[in-house]
């Protein structure tokens, strides 16, 4: 780990990396994304987050959850190179995190916030990647939250994928990250505004 980096830096650093080289990672070093995952907050302790980690042949189950959907009710000649393609997808990283969420049915328990959970795992995992030098994009599109890509994790109907973290050591530095301002996005209730009233 990189521990210059302060949080603020993380944060703002941090950066959508699609062009990953081909290198293995360490295993104690995803080991490390997963704990950052799973220190994420959850509401009433749920813990609702489950990781797929896929290296090497395991990205099968996600190359061929790929070619499935793409291929879901088309034939001709082309369907082989249509799957070819799409299974391809799954080999642009090393190492593919699938992070699904398994909502608690548990009484008072929010199905909103189980997914809101399961996204704080994911964004604590991108940023302890990029703590460590490595280069991760999450991905979603319309195959992510197809069936067929749950059965490829064995997951039940009522959980669900979000996100596919696809991880490795950054082939391109990407450039510099831009946001609109929070102050456009944010409004300040504070006494004085309420004593105008
Ligand atoms: C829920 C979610 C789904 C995303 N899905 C995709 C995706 O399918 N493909 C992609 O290229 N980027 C995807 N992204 C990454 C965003 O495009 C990216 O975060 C955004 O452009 C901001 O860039 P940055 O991450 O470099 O700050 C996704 C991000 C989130 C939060």
């Amino acid at each position: 780990m990189n521990s210059n980096m302060s949080l603020t830096e993380a944060i703002r650093g941090r950066r959508s990396v699609g062009r990953v080289k081909s290198d293995s990672i360490a295993r104690e070093v995803i080991e490390q994304l997963l704990e950052a995952g799973n220190w994420a907050p959850s509401h009433h302790a749920t813990e609702p987050w489950r990781f797929y980690v896929m290296t090497g042949g395991g990205r099968q189950a996600l190359a061929a959850a790929y070619a499935d959907i793409a291929a879901e009710g088309m034939s001709g000649q082309e369907l082989e190179e249509l799957r070819a393609k799409q299974a391809a997808k799954a080999f642009r990283a090393p190492v593919v995190i699938a992070v699904a969420v398994s909502p608690s049915t548990a009484k008072g328990v929010s199905r909103i916030e189980e997914f809101a959970a399961a996204h704080a795992a994911v964004q604590n995992m991108l940023l302890m990647a990029h703590a460590l030098g490595l280069g991760t994009i999450w991905r979603t599109g319309e195959p992510a939250y197809h069936p067929r890509m749950k059965q490829a994790f064995g997951l039940g109907e009522a959980d669900a994928i979000v996100g596919l973290v696809y991880i490795g050591i950054p082939e391109t530095t990407p450039s510099e990250g831009k946001r609109r301002p929070a102050a456009d996005k944010t409004v300040w209730m504070t006494g004085e505004a309420d004593s105008k009233l």
